[in-house]
């Protein structure tokens, strides 16, 4: 097939899918394949067990491969849980050149003086994203290649995860049999799937509701500000549904999905639905509003965590464009509107975009991530100056390579 070939593979905690997209020489992405298997291997975002997770990457881009009829060879993928730390770091560094002329040598080291923080030896840079830049005494640069100055400063937004999160995230794509291009934090991959430059430089806030977390990238004047996880999602949902309703979880998905709400206003008090019993009891008939007592108070309590998050960062009042909320649980009717109403901001629901090909299949909150990981991939590739170094890390070196930071152009 013609064009380059990308792959996002997306280990979520109810999902593993991979999206191949291929590249035209125009630039152009399309979806040429999609595969999707249940994720039986992974607790709150993190791998928990091996091979379960090695059998379901494996079975997801076997499927998607076979869709787009080509060989897949090595993978962009996501991380996510709450061991993800990030924070805002400064580096600073003398212009070199005689003539004071910024070169990328400059910024890169400028980079790497923000990243030499003191780690303990469990954890590891994953993302190192420059978000301006000061030369001398003027702030707000995007770009400062090519200007003169003496100093060079450089805002960076630094993400940590723990080693052996991401160590078991390598090994189970390699034991699939695929390499690892790039590991990315989830809901930056989300981001680019579903934000809009302008929602980006107003302020915005991507809240990615999974299955097993709740993940937060928060932006503002273009740039990647804050990320944060939270280690609820729609499978708590489901859980409690089980238990509230003494039905077994495959059952309790299946009335989440048909009958979930979390507006008490949209039920009629006659409504009732069959609830069918565990261990060959009996169904049982119950109003459709006992649902909603079960639903509700745990995605009230989501959605109150992650503005709690939100509020740390001292970030909320720059939303100007709102939030957008993305990933399955997204869709449990009534969800936008509750987080308008506790966040007191504008909602809409992301759903996957900036692509052609097969996007039917992929126009949904819980595919954003695996588009997001194509397009950050389509973007590194691109990428003639992929913009600082290789994080130093022995253990990391081991397993991955390298690692590169996000390119200015979309954070
Ligand atoms: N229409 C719907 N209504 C309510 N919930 C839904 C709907 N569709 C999907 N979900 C829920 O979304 C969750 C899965 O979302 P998603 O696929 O984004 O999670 P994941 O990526 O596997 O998990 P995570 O990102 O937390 O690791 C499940 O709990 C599922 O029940
Ligand atoms: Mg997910």
């Amino acid at each position: 097939m013609e064009g380059k070939i990308i792959t996002g593979l997306d280990i979520g905690t109810t999902k593993i899918c991979a999206v191949v997209v291929k590249e035209d020489y125009d630039g152009t992405l399309n979806v040429v394949g999609i595969g999707s298997a249940p994720s039986y291997g992974l607790r709150k975002g993190v791998v928990v067990n091996i091979d379960k997770t090695v059998s379901a990457v494996k079975q997801a881009v076997e499927e998607a491969q076979t869709m787009a009829g080509v060989e897949v060879e090595s993978v962009f993928v996501g991380i996510a849980g709450d061991h993800i730390r990030s924070i805002n770091s400064k580096g600073m560094v003398g212009v070199t050149r005689d003539d004071h002329e910024i070169t990328e040598e400059d910024v890169e080291r400028a980079i790497n003086a923000a990243k030499a923080l003191a780690l303990p030896i469990d954890r590891e840079i994953i993302h190192a994203i420059p978000q301006e830049f000061i030369v001398d005494d003027q702030d707000g640069i995007h770009d400062p290649v090519g200007m003169c100055g003496v100093r060079l400063e450089v805002e960076v937004h630094i993400v940590t995860a723990a080693v052996t999160s991401a160590q078991n995230i390598v090994r189970s794509v390699q034991r699939a049999g695929y390499d690892v291009e790039e590991i990315i934090l989830e809901p930056l991959a989300s981001s680019l799937a579903v934000l809009n430059d302008d929602e980006r430089s107003l302020g915005v806030a991507l809240v990615d509701i999974g299955g097993g977390t709740s993940d937060i990238a928060m932006f503002f004047d273009g740039h990647i500000q804050h990320t944060s996880v939270v280690a609820l999602g729609g499978q708590h949902l489901t859980s409690d549904i089980a238990i509230g309703l003494r039905t077994p979880q495959d059952m309790a998905e299946e009335i989440k999905l048909k009958y979930g709400t979390t507006s008490r206003e949209s039920v009629n008090s006659s409504e009732s639905i069959m609830v069918p019993g565990v261990g060959g009891r009996a169904p049982r008939t119950i109003s459709r509003s006992v649902l909603v007592d079960i639903v509700a108070p745990r995605m009230e309590e989501i959605l109150a965590l992650t503005y709690q998050k939100m509020q740390k960062s001292e970030l909320l009042e720059l939303m100007a464009a709102g939030a957008v909320i993305t990933g399955g649980a997204a869709l449990l009717d009534g969800t936008a509107e509750l987080a308008e109403k506790i966040w007191e901001l504008p909602v809409r629901i992301g759903v996957p975009k900036h692509l052609g090909g097969l996007t039917a299949s992929v126009k949904n909150p819980k595919y954003s991530t695996a588009v997001g990981l194509c397009l950050y991939g389509a973007e590194y590739h691109n990428s003639e100056r992929v913009l600082a170094a290789h994080t130093e890390g022995a253990l990391w070196d081991d397993v991955m390579g390298s690692f590169s930071t996000f390119f200015k152009r979309f954070f």
